[in-house]
């Protein structure tokens, strides 16, 4: 029979095997729950042979570079490197308004920063008697991604560029080690389905896939002890808040949205609406429109909010708001937000539409 419990500790022994006594891995991290259980595997596999990498885009939400690091570093005890890139990424983004494009640009510049962070943890470890050479590269892919990444390849079918997938070109001399890629091997899935519906152990739900947040609620309080409020969190995507401001991304506009959803996320928490709803944000459109604040009228920026609910993030319905509550937030972002004079709320399900805007 097969469980969580077997799967980490054989996940471990694999890993250690792999990497044997002296070798080093690195890998990226967002914060996610993906790549924070993957990361979480690697130092108990190999401790502080695991370096993790969280590159600073400029495009995180409020506090997040902040938030992940002490996460990572106080509560889990992984090695991490925040790398500030903010400014670079900016700069390269500077004047660009082609969503594809600002993928292609952010894909880009996170490999190159990241490879520039690998070689310096590289040249330490050289450097240092003790240490084994960096040979491993961790990758937290899961079936999700691998699924659309296939349906989204090819000129005629590619919606987006989902930049997180596909590996890092540069740094091909470092081999992928995958822990969660073996969780999403159909009988794996299988039994854990059956094991869910017998014993409820977790959550998964019935029919749709599961993900690494399904990997720790059953070792919450045994081996991998990830805090509740990240099981919990919700996806965030690698190109951040670029995607979510509309247009040009300039540090107002950012500001704008970054502040304003501050405000929804917090409702969302106050409400009791956090688990129901599946991902949420504010999106700041390129267009401008009239209000009145105090007794001026001014001409500012509208905000989009969507929520959505789905199970696979391949479909999903939006979710609608009740009103006391959405009046609440759109009263608080057209006060508290300076720059913005309306908010409109997103009623598109996926398909038609994309759960990002860009
Ligand atoms: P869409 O907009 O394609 O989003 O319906 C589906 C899910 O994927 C996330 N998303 C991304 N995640 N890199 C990521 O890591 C990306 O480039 C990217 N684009 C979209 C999105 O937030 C949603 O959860």
């Amino acid at each position: 029979h097969w469980t969580m419990d077997e799967f980490v500790g054989k996940e471990i022994a694999r890993i250690r095997a792999l990497v044997g006594e002296k070798g080093q891995v690195i890998g990226a991290v967002s914060g996610g729950v993906d790549s924070t259980v993957a990361a979480k595997l690697m130092n108990e596999a190999i401790g502080p042979r695991f370096h993790a990498i969280l590159v600073d885009n400029g495009l995180l939400r409020q506090d997040e570079a902040k938030t992940v690091h002490k996460t990572l570093t106080e509560d889990l005890g992984i090695r991490l490197t925040v790398v500030d890139a903010s400014q670079r990424f900016l700069d390269e983004l500077r004047g660009v308004t082609e969503p594809e494009k600002k993928r292609r640009i952010i894909g880009r510049n996170f490999i190159e920063v990241f490879q520039e962070e690998a070689k310096k943890i590289e040249e330490a470890a050289a450097s240092s008697p003790q240490a084994g050479e960096i040979e491993w590269l961790l990758q937290g892919t899961l079936y999700p991604d691998v699924i659309e990444s296939i349906s989204f390849k090819g000129p005629s079918a590619t919606i987006k560029t989902h930049h997180n997938v596909g590996g890092l070109p540069g740094i091909m001399h470092l081999k992928l080690i995958e822990p969660l890629r073996e969780l999403f091997k159909e009988q794996v899935i299988l039994h854990f389905r059956l094991r869910c519906r017998l014993y409820f152990i977790c959550n998964v739900p019935s029919g749709g896939p599961i993900n690494a947040r399904h990997v720790i609620l059953p070792n919450a309080r045994t081996k991998l002890g990830i805090p509740e409020r990240l099981v919990w969190r919700h996806p965030f995507p690698g190109p951040g808040l670029a995607i979510r401001v509309l247009g040009e991304v300039t540090e107002s506009q950012l500001a704008i949205a970054r502040h304003a959803d501050v405000i929804f996320q917090e409702e969302i928490v106050a409400g009791g609406f956090y688990r129901e709803i599946s991902q949420s944000f504010a999106a700041v459109l390129p267009v401008k429109a009239v209000g009145v604040a105090g007794d001026k009228r001014i001409w500012a920026q509208v905000i989009s909010l969507r929520a959505v609910q789905t199970t696979d993030f391949m479909t999903a319905d939006f979710w609608y708001p009740p009103k006391e509550f959405i009046k609440k937030v759109s009263l608080r972002i057209t006060n508290e937000v300076n720059g913005v004079s309306r908010v409109v709320f997103d009623l598109t399900s996926k398909p038609p539409g994309t759960i990002e805007m860009e």
